[in-house]
C-alpha cells in the first residue's frame, strides 16, 4: 500500500508514545507509522494491543544510539517525519545512573538528528516537506517559587498574570522563552537535547519544532511513576512513600490531552517554534495523594480515606525542584488546542483503569510483560 506519510514515532511502546500511536494509526489510517522502540524496562508493547495488528502500523525493535541502524530504517520506509518521544524519563533513576540518561537522551537525539539529516539531504526535494518534532519537559526550566500566602488552600481562582481561573501556587510560569535551568541529570539531558535539535534547525536548515509538556498522567504509565505507583499500593495496602514534606508542586496534564497536543502540533505547528503544553492545574504532591486515597478506597467500596494512613514522609528526592507550572497559552490561542479533560474527571479515569486492569499492572510488576515481545514478534 502506498501510504500519503511515513513517520518514526519513537519510544512508542512507552507511557506518552502507546498514546501518540494509537492516536496517529487509528486517526490517520493512510499515514504508515512506524514504532521504533528498544524495549527498555519502559517499553511495553502490551500497550498497543489493540492496534498492533493495524494495516498502518508496523514495529522496529532498535536503539536511537545506534545511529547505522536509524538510517536504515530513514531509508527502508522513506520516512518523511519523526515524534521523538524515546527517553529515559524517570527523575530517581537519573539521580543513581546519570550516564544512561547522557547516552539515550543525548546521544541518541544525537545520532537521530544526524540520520534524519543524512537522508533527507540526499533527496531531490531535501527537507520540504519534513518534520522532526522532539518531546521534551517543562523541567528542563527549573524550578519556580511558590509566591502565593501560607496557609491559602488551591485552587486558587483568577492568576493575575494570565487572567485565568486555575490551580496556581504562584504567579511565575514557564513561558516558551524563560532560560533553561535543569537541576536534575534527567533534566539536564533533555535540556541539551532541545539545544541539539534547535541547532540542528540554525546549522542545517532542518525543519524541527519542540514542545514542553507539564506531568502526564492516566493509563500505561510504567509504576515507578508517583500516581501508578502510589495506586498500585493503595490496592496492596504498602506504605505510600511521599518525598520530604510531600508540598512540591506538579501541573498535571492527562496524557491524551498531550497527544492531541502532539497531533496538533505536528500538523500545524511553525517549523523552529517551541510551544509549552500544559493544563493550568497545579497540585501540591500531598493533595494529590489524598485525591487518589480517596478515589481508590470509593471505588474499591472501601471507606473513603481509610487509606490515609499509609502516608509515609520519607527523605527528600536531592535537588528536589519546588514547582513546576506551564503557560501555554501561546499552544492555546495560535493553535486551538484545549485540555478536554478537567482533572477530577481524569483522575477518576484514571484510578478506574489501573484497578480494572489488574493483568497488566501485575505484568510490569512481575517483569512479565518484557516476555510479549517475545511471543509477538521474535521470528515475524
Ligand atoms: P517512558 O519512560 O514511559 O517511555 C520511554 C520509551 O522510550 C520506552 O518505551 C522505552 O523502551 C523507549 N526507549 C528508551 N530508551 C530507548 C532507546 N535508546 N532507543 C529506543 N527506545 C528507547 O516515558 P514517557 O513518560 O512516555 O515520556 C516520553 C517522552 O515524553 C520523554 O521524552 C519524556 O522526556 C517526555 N515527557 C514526559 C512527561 C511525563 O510526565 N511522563 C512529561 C513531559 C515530557
Ligand atoms: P514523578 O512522578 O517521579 O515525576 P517528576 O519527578 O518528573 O515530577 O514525581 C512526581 C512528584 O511526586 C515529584 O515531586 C516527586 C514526588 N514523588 C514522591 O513524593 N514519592 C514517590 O514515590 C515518587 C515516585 C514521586
Amino acid at each position: 500500500m502506498d501510504f500519503r506519510r511515513r513517520i518514526i514515532i519513537t519510544g512508542g511502546a512507552g507511557f506518552i508514545g502507546s498514546h501518540v500511536v494509537r492516536l496517529f494509526v487509528n486517526k490517520y489510517p493512510d499515514y504508515q507509522i512506524i514504532n521504533l522502540d528498544k524495549l527498555t524496562y519502559a517499553g511495553n508493547l502490551a500497550n498497543l494491543k489493540d492496534i498492533e495488528s493495524a494495516p498502518n502500523y508496523v514495529f522496529e525493535k532498535a536503539d536511537i544510539c545506534d545511529f547505522d541502524k536509524m538510517l536504515e530504517l530513514f531509508r527502508k520506509y522513506n520516512v518523511d517525519g519523526i515524534i521523538h518521544l524515546a527517553a529515559e524519563s524517570h527523575v530517581d533513576r537519573s539521580i543513581k545512573d546519570p550516564f544512561t540518561f547522557a547516552q539515550t537522551n543525548v546521544m541518541g537525539t544525537l545520532s537521530l538528528l544526524q540520520a534524519a539529516k543524512l537522508y533527507w539531504e540526499s533527496l531531490p526535494e531535501k527537507y520540504e516537506g519534513k518534520r522532526f518534532y522532539h518531546i521534551s519537559t517543562d523541567e528542563v526550566y527549573g524550578a519556580l517559587e511558590m509566591t502565593h500566602p501560607e496557609g491559602v488552600e488551591a485552587p486558587f481562582t483568577t492568576v493575575a498574570s494570565t487572567g485565568k481561573n486555575h490551580c496556581a501556587y504562584g504567579e511565575e510560569f514557564f513561558v516558551e522563552t524563560t532560560k533553561y535551568n535543569p537541576h536534575s541529570p534527567y533534566s539536564a539531558s533533555k535540556a541539551s537535547s532541545d539545544h541539539f535539535v534547535r541547532a540542528f534547525h540554525d546549522t542545517y536548515g532542518m525543519p524541527t519544532i519542540v514542545t514542553n509538556c507539564s506531568n502526564n498522567y492516566g493509563p500505561y504509565q510504567f509504576p515507578e511513576k508517583l500516581i501508578p505507583l502510589f495506586i498500585n499500593n493503595i490496592r496492596h495496602r504498602k506504605p505510600l512513600p511521599v518525598y520530604g514534606k510531600g508540598e512540591n508542586v506538579r501541573d498535571w496534564l492527562y496524557v491524551v490531552d498531550h497527544a492531541r497536543a502532539i497531533d496538533t502540533i505536528f500538523h500545524n505547528g511553525k517549523v523552529a517554534e517551541t510551544y509549552n503544553i500544559g493544563g493550568f492545574n497545579e497540585w501540591k504532591n500531598i493533595d494529590i495523594i489524598k485525591v487518589v486515597i480517596n478515589t481508590v478506597d470509593r471505588l474499591l467500596g472501601r471507606k473513603e480515606g481509610e487509606d490515609l494512613d499509609l502516608i509515609t514522609y520519607v527523605t527528600d528526592r536531592l535537588g528536589h525542584d519546588a514547582r513546576y507550572a506551564i503557560d501555554s497559552r501561546k499552544l492555546q490561542a495560535e493553535l486551538g488546542w484545549e485540555p478536554s479533560l478537567q482533572f477530577e474527571e481524569g483522575i477518576e479515569k484514571t484510578v478506574r483503569w489501573y484497578l480494572d486492569n489488574e493483568e497488566w499492572l501485575e505484568n510490569v510488576t512481575s517483569g512479565d510483560y518484557q516476555k510479549y515481545y517475545d511471543n509477538m514478534y521474535k521470528g515475524r
